[in-house]
């Protein structure tokens, strides 16, 4: 089955052709046109602005993603969470095709896309990532940070979320505190290399209560006073110390959550799982607390937003034919999984 999917809720244009079969989601064409070159200049995302970059950029990628393809059998679009000016350019683009080419549309959470980004198989590196259940997920990003149980597949559970900003909007902020360019993430913790982690003791938020929550706006807030008192802070050991802070607190709740729902398969996805000591420190603390779980992170750049996970996870529902009539698939900005 070929599943075309389109995502387009952030700042990322993204349009893959996917084929999917019982034995895996294999990729046969994607291209992503970033606007992160563009956002910069103003330090983050403006939504306007996306919306009509997305606009610009939705048709020629369908057009070059189908070129010479014969027609896909679905579509899958990320109908939600996101911004609404982004989000309604791929759902038009979506509805628009299926009206056309007379075929189905499924409406993708792209929280959903993230979970299953673990998954995308790619011929020439033969990913063979599979998911068991029940699974874990942590999805970081710059919009959300989430723990979700997921009993079986469609079947999730949200079981803490941040209660302020997302993890990597706290990146992007303190990393904007220091003059660096947007997306602060991968600035923040290239600088962190050469750094002390220990040299300031930034504090841990929520990692003691026992719930499954997040807060990041006291670590930004602190990170910010320390910043002005001690202006000439070395800025190495200033961005190993907030990098600690956060992979601390993310690793602390993944730990306690999988060691109370004992999940076969832990997932790490999202842009912030692009960090590499996310990604080794929590593979090692799996290994030690977890060890008969197996920990799933996507290939790098399967991290950012794409829509080749917005087809994988369309796959799974096209395969149970929960399939939405173009006439009523919506963009919902505050689609929350699970509801
Ligand atoms: O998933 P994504 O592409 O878009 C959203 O849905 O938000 O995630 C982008 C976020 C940004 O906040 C960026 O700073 C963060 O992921 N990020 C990182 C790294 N690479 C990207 N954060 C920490 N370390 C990184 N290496
Ligand atoms: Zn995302």
């Amino acid at each position: 089955m070929k599943i075309l999917g389109i995502e387009s809720s952030c700042d990322d244009t993204s349009v893959a052709l996917l084929d999917c079969s019982k034995s895996g989601c294999f990729i046969v064409s994607e291209k992503t046109a970033s606007q992160i070159d563009i956002h910069k200049k103003y330090g983050g995302v403006v939504p306007e602005v996306a919306g009509r970059l997305h606009a610009e950029k939705i048709t020629p990628l369908i057009e070059e993603i189908l070129k010479n393809k014969s027609k896909p059998d679905a579509i899958a679009v990320t109908s939600g969470p996101g911004l609404i000016t982004g989000l309604i350019v791929g759902v038009e683009a979506a509805r628009t095709l299926s009206y056309a080419l007379k075929i189905p549309t499924i409406d993708v959470n792209h929280i959903e896309g993230h979970i299953h980004s673990v998954e995308i198989k790619n011929q020439k590196s033969k990913i063979k990532n599979t998911i068991k259940y029940p699974a874990l997920a942590l999805i970081a990003s710059g919009g959300h940070t989430e723990l979700i149980l997921i009993k079986k597949q469609g079947h999730y559970k949200i079981l803490g979320a941040t209660k302020d900003d997302a993890a990597g909007e706290c990146f992007d902020k303190i990393a904007q505190l220091l003059g660096l360019p947007y997306p602060g993430g991968p600035q923040i913790s290239k600088l962190a290399l050469d750094g002390d982690a220990k040299a300031i003791k930034f504090p841990r938020p929520m990692l003691d209560q026992n719930n499954y929550d997040f807060s990041f706006a006291g670590l930004k807030t602190s990170a910010l006073y320390y910043f002005q008192k001690n202006p000439k802070v070395n800025t190495n050991n200033f961005c190993a110390s907030v990098e600690q802070a956060i992979v601390d607190v993310l690793i602390g709740k993944t730990i306690k959550a999988a060691t109370q729902y004992n999940p076969k398969t832990i997932i790490l996805a999202g842009g912030v799982a692009a960090n590499k000591k996310l990604r080794t420190i929590l593979n090692e603390q799996i290994k030690i607390k977890i060890p008969h779980s197996n920990f799933l992170i996507p290939d790098g750049k399967y991290c950012m937003d794409n829509a080749a996970m917005i087809a994988v996870a369309g796959y799974y529902k096209a395969a149970k034919k929960k399939y939405t009539d173009w006439r009523q698939i919506k963009a919902d900005p505050n689609w929350e999984l699970g509801s």
